[in-house]
């Protein structure tokens, strides 16, 4: 198969971890005879050096012909001044806009040699398994925002405007329904139903597209602040999770600690499908640009290499390979062979190419074996 695939690497650790998430790409496309195109551009604080916008024509440009973006992560203190007219993040924000990908798919799986690395009981996290589906392109991350100061440039007044339309939540629910189905068919739907009305429209609408349209998936409804603690205390409880931009961003890190780092969770940014049931996909650890860490060749690509994995699945259909990827990786956590931000007692701290060497051998050994 051919495929264009536009990469990203962005600031931060996101050039390191991009990189063994290419060689990865690379090694399944000469295994299975694939022909992939990597396409690099510009994006974030990068670009705002370079061209300055986060998002410059010519990555906007680079997108709209790929089959499938791959991408590091954003921002840095460098870029962070709050009176800043521009910023790093609007590459982001912007590109998820652009790519029209609004439902962000977040798997959050406990690797069981992982769980002594998280700061909670063990027996917690025993079979947590869940996929948050976090809508991407709308509420108060996309609302008109309004800053206002008076005569010496102080601020005086501030305002984001939060908005959903019925058919944003319909879209991002099926997406979320139809996931629900192909696993334990339980969908529970997080809002703030008793304050905000895009909660009640939120709550509303998800009620009744689950009662028409996916009738033997039970749905349940959650307020946020009480999903929260839940996810804490009894993590294995849930399935699949949707929600909104904002409380998807806060719960997804949160849900990250149940990981053991936030460095080995992927992110697919899907859209609608096209007619060969493929979609276009933005796929991007879930984790930042890590300034403290960057350019010291230590940061986790387990997030970047698994969301290459998620590429491969979603948007170019290439299920065995997304497979293969995510037993390796899997074998190279339970083999020992960890990141600083996941060593257990004892265990030294490997490089982040280290880590993408030891997955390609464990993929070669696997591919290998299959022949
Ligand atoms: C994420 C990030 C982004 C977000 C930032 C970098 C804009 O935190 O992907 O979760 O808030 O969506
Ligand atoms: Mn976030």
């Amino acid at each position: 198969m051919r495929a264009l695939i536009a990469v990203l690497p962005g600031d931060g650790v996101g050039p390191e971890v991009t990189k063994e998430a290419q060689r990865v790409l690379q090694a399944v496309a000469e295994r299975g005879d694939h022909d992939f195109t990597f396409r690099e551009a510009l994006i974030g604080g990068i670009a705002i050096d370079e061209t300055g916008e986060p998002l410059p024509v010519a990555t906007r440009e680079a997108v709209t012909h790929a089959d499938a973006v791959l991408l590091g992560a954003v921002g840095g203190p460098k870029w962070s001044d709050p009176s800043a007219s521009v910023r790093p993040e609007q590459g982001l924000l912007g590109l998820r806009a652009l790519l029209g990908v609004y439902a962000n798919i977040r798997p959050v799986a406990v690797h069981p040699a992982l769980a002594a690395a998280a700061p909670l009981k063990p027996e917690l996290l025993e079979n947590v398994d869940i996929v948050f589906v976090r809508e991407l392109t709308g509420g108060l991350y996309f609302g008109q925002k309004t800053h206002d100061r008076d005569a010496s440039g102080a601020s005086t007044r501030a305002s984001d405007l939060c908005v959903y339309t019925t058919e944003e939540v319909e879209r991002v629910v099926r997406m979320a329904a139809d996931i629900a189905r192909a696993r334990r068919r339980k969908l529970l739907s997080v809002d703030k139903a008793n304050v905000l009305a895009t909660s009640r429209l939120w709550r509303e609408v998800t009620t009744r597209v689950m009662r028409d349209e996916f009738p033997d998936v039970a749905l349940e409804h959650a307020l946020v602040d009480s999903f929260a603690m839940h996810l804490i205390t009894t993590p294995s409880r849930f399935d699949v999770v949707v929600t909104e931009n904002l409380f998807g961003d806060i719960l997804t890190d949160e849900a990250a600690v149940l990981a053991g780092s936030i460095g080995v969770l992927p992110s697919a940014s899907l859209g609608d499908a096209s007619t060969d049931g493929l979609r276009r996909g933005l796929y991007e650890p879930i984790h930042g640009s890590a300034p403290d860490i960057a350019g010291k060749g230590i940061a986790n690509p387990a997030g970047a290499i698994l969301s290459a994995a998620l590429l491969l699945r979603h948007s170019l259909g290439l299920t065995d390979d997304a497979a293969l990827i995510e037993a390796a990786v899997s074998e190279t956590i339970t083999a020992g062979i960890r990141t600083a931000d996941c060593v257990g007692p004892g265990q030294r701290a490997c490089s982040t190419a280290d880590f993408g060497d030891a997955v390609l051998e464990r993929l070669f050994a696997r591919s290998a074996s299959m022949h």
